[in-house]
């Protein structure tokens, strides 16, 4: 764990904010400029020679771009003794993008509109345009490697640098799943031979999902989605223009040589219909979550004898507070990690309103207190809604909301 840990004595890491199969990401803020970055420590087993030299091209290429819609790289550490942790760590430092991921915001708000999902398209074929015009294609585009910033502007991250052998990973049904529903077949086919048209592909499939809030493949099972996407088999667009219609389908086609052929001629496409250049307008984004990010989270108390606390739904179901710190949040098919507390597999109505990772509980002494985690629906505390980043003191028969969900927290004795 590297939180609280400061790397080349320069980047103070604060916390966590995701772990994958390849590598884990944290926020940190670079003492010499001041600014907050992530780090992202590849796991020290898929750094072999192979993606060491990926590696290298990779940041060398990645670091001459300044597009506004691709994450900044700043820069990186390969095989580098840290003394302070005495480990042997493999990193990239990039810029931390504000805001939400794209499958979140689809998620908790339903359907764009056209226009706006006709602009975060055309910013992403942008930026996709660029890295392509470099040799470079991105291979895991999906809604959960896009962030919106709180000023409407789309950003892919999460680059290939640290996915290792991503062929490899196409039949680890855990690592996968989430970046499945976005493969073309050639992908599935031939992992090998992918150019930047699995990119175009992945990409009308995002621009499907924000049109129609779900994906084209609706089933969780590994199988039945690589059959079906092999199969040509996805569900119809419903609901949208004809030029809309026929550019999804001229995205995703079937077989590369039908699909659209660069993502310059995406931007063009769409510029087509939308009468020229267009930004997003998505109103009432949430506000950035920096603030709640840059505080280092409490060692969690160790002990946690004594009274028995617990949430309790509408429905008088108890879940039990089992450990000192529990994220309550919103499982999805997309995500390889669940939280603490998930409203969705508990079955809990309106557990979509909930974000993934929606608020944290945690125990400090003897004492419980209630944090949101930056939230789409926000985080209530007998209807007054807490402010990401601050925390609140609980007291048995406080009733907590996080989107529609309601939770009465309960010291129980029994
Ligand atoms: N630059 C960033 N700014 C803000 N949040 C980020 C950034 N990079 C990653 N994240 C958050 O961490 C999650 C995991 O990061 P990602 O780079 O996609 O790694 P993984 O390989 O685990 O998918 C993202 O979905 C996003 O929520
Ligand atoms: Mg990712």
């Amino acid at each position: 764990m590297l939180t609280g840990h400061t790397l080349r004595d320069r980047y103070r890491i604060y916390d966590r904010l995701g772990s994958g199969g390849a590598a884990t990401v944290y926020l940190a803020r670079d003492a010499q400029t001041g600014q907050m970055v992530i780090v992202k420590v590849v796991h020290p087993h898929l750094v072999d020679e192979q993606f060491m030299g990926r590696f290298r091209r990779e940041i060398d290429l990645l670091q001459q771009l300044g597009n506004p819609y691709i994450i900044r790289l700043y820069d990186w550490a390969l095989r580098e003794f840290e003394p302070e942790t005495k480990q042997t760590l493999s990193y990239i430092i990039a810029e931390f993008v504000e805001g939400h991921t794209l499958a979140d915001i689809v998620d908790t708000r339903g359907a764009l509109d056209e226009m706006d999902a006709l602009a975060i398209t055309r910013q992403l074929a942008l930026g996709l345009a660029d890295i392509h015009d470099h040799g470079i294609v991105h291979r895991d585009v999906k809604s959960q490697n896009i962030m919106i910033t709180p000023n409407n502007q789309a950003k892919l991250i999460d680059f290939g640098i640290a996915k290792g052998q991503n062929h490899a990973t196409l039949t680890d049904p855990s690592h996968f799943a989430g970046t499945l529903y976005y493969a073309p077949p050639e992908q599935i086919l031939e992992a090998h031979g992918v150019d930047h048209r699995a990119d175009i592909y992945a990409l009308g499939v995002v621009l499907y999902e924000m049109l129609m809030a779900s994906l084209p493949i609706k089933s969780r099972e590994f199988g039945t989605v690589a059959s079906k996407i092999i199969a040509g088999d996805l569900d119809p667009l419903t609901g949208v223009s004809p030029e809309v219609e026929s550019l999804v389908s001229d995205m995703i086609a079937y077989r590369v040589e039908n699909r659209i052929a660069s993502a310059k001629e995406v931007v063009r496409r769409i510029e087509k219909i939308t009468g020229g250049a267009q930004d997003p307008s998505i109103e009432d984004l949430p506000p950035s979550t920096t603030a709640m990010l840059m505080r280092v989270p409490p060692e969690a108390a160790k002990s946690s004898t004594g009274p028995s606390y617990k949430l309790v739904t509408v429905t008088g179901q108890a879940i039990p507070l089992t450990k000192t710190d529990m994220i309550i949040g919103r499982s999805h098919p997309r995500d390889s990690a669940t939280p603490d507390i998930d409203l969705w597999t508990l079955g809990i109505e309106d557990a979509r309103t909930a974000s993934r990772r929606h608020c944290r509980i945690f125990q400090d002494g003897k004492k419980y207190f209630i944090e949101d985690l930056g939230s789409m629906n926000g985080t209530f505390l007998n209807d007054v809604q807490l402010q990401t980043g601050t925390t609140h003191p609980l007291k048995e028969g406080d009733r907590i909301m996080t989107g529609r969900v309601q939770l009465t927290f309960s010291c129980g004795t029994e």
